[in-house]
């Protein structure tokens, strides 16, 4: 009987792709090459230090970690920007029903993501109140597709893993749920998702009622 439902952030409640995208392909430019959203595919559930090391390879481009930290910085500069002015009705389609849905009925909800900006956008969408735990890159020292994100998320709940269910748009997460011992649904495509239990395009397709068929 599932207790308890883990929500990753950038592509499952928000879609935060565009402006990660936009502010690397801004650092890109200054550094004198191109950064394409097909490239953009690859950061996915990546941390802030993982993507930028990718990028500077696809420019090939080499620098000391003194001035990693410094783009790195830079670029999460711009993001605060754009995520600053973000709104509720950026939530995507069905995720706050469904959260809502889960504590209604009452399952356990905790937010799981890479992200270290993660409660300015809860805030700015309204969404802080509805999570019972929230794991975000500040908690965490493993990157997915360790499970650490999750685990500490089931612990902060007070459930077991088998009792829990992960919802993940980026391979890397899916893995990080089946490796915590957790059952995945995967947002996005089943061609690419091949690990999760099941695939959905969104959260709106998504009841309290299939929980316990997974
Ligand atoms: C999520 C996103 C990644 C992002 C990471 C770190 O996993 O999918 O694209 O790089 O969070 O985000 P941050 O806000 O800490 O730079
Ligand atoms: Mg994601």
């Amino acid at each position: 009987h599932i207790k308890a439902c883990l929500f990753d952030l950038d592509g499952v409640i928000v879609d935060t792709a565009i402006y990660h995208y936009q502010a690397w392909k801004r650092l890109a430019n200054e550094l004198g090459f191109d950064f394409t959203e097909h490239d953009n595919e690859q950061l996915k559930g990546v941390s802030r230090t993982r993507s930028l090391e990718i990028i500077l390879e696809l420019g090939g481009v080499t620098q000391t970690e003194a001035e990693k930290e410094e783009l790195a910085d830079r670029k999460n500069k711009w993001y605060v920007e754009m995520i600053g002015k973000m709104r509720p009705d950026e939530i995507l389609p069905g995720a706050k029903e469904f959260v809502q849905a889960c504590r209604n009925a009452g399952i356990k909800t905790a937010l799981g993501s890479a992200s270290k900006n993660s409660m300015m956008i809860l805030d700015k969408i309204g969404m802080t109140d509805l999570f019972d735990a929230i794991v975000d890159g500040n908690k965490v020292t493993k990157a997915k597709p360790d499970p650490e994100v999750f685990l500490k998320g089931a612990e902060e709940l007070g459930v077991q893993p088998v009792d829990c269910v992960v919802f993940e748009d980026a391979i890397a997460g899916v893995e990080a749920a089946k490796a915590g011992g957790m059952k995945a649904v995967g947002i996005g495509e089943p061609a690419v998702l091949k690990q999760a239990d099941i695939v959905l395009p969104g959260l709106s397709a998504m009841t309290v009622d299939k929980l316990n068929e997974l």
